[in-house]
């Protein structure tokens, strides 16, 4: 299975960058082909809503590391999502990414599979429930069948997330895939 794995967050070592290893470790020790992108380190500029893609008809007026993830996407079976929870929503560099999606959306609905895989300070599921609205929403627009789900509660640190359970679930989720 070729999986497109996005983060989104500054900190090289991080929370969410944990996660996103160990899922990664498991789909790998699966058989699955991972690309990994950071969105946190890659320059992608803000989709402007200039119009000029058509939803397809033209490339995008920016010109940046997004080209390559956008292929990348297009052949993906699998699209992981993996950020930190930031006033409860996603990073705004995930964000970026995925308004960016625009000049490719239609091609990118139907026949793909998600997991979406969060992180955050708080210890409170509502902290998080915006995003996993948000997530529903994906996935019922892009057509896309859910393949997991993982909210890394009270991780507001590398030291509170190596001590948790997550890790270990986000290796199990990309070994079971
Ligand atoms: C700008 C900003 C906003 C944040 N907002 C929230 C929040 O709304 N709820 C929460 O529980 N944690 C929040 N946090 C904490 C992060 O989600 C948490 O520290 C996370 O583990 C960081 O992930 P990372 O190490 O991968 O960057 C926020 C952190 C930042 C920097």
């Amino acid at each position: 299975m070729r999986i497109t794995l996005i983060t989104g967050s500054a900190h090289r070592d991080g929370t969410s960058a944990l996660m996103a290893g160990e899922f990664a470790r498991g789909a790998g020790d699966a058989g699955h082909e991972v690309y990994r992108f950071d969105a946190g380190r890659a320059k992608v500029h803000p989709c402007t809503g200039c119009g000029h893609c058509g939803y397809g008809e033209n490339p995008c007026v920016f010109q940046d590391y997004m080209e390559r993830l956008n292929a990348h996407m297009l052949e993906a079976d699998l699209i992981v999502i993996v950020s930190p929870v930031y006033y409860w929503s996603l990073s705004a560099q995930t964000k970026a990414v995925i308004d960016r999606w625009q000049p490719t959306v239609f091609s990118l609905q139907g026949g793909k599979r998600a997991v979406l895989m969060t992180t955050q300070a708080s210890g409170e599921e509502w902290v998080v429930e915006p995003l996993r609205s948000w997530y529903g929403n994906l996935l019922r627009f892009m057509r896309w069948e859910d393949a997991g789900r993982i909210n890394a509660l009270g991780c507001a640190t590398r030291e509170q997330i190596e001590t948790s359970d997550y890790p270990k679930l986000a290796y199990e989720l990309g070994r079971s895939l």
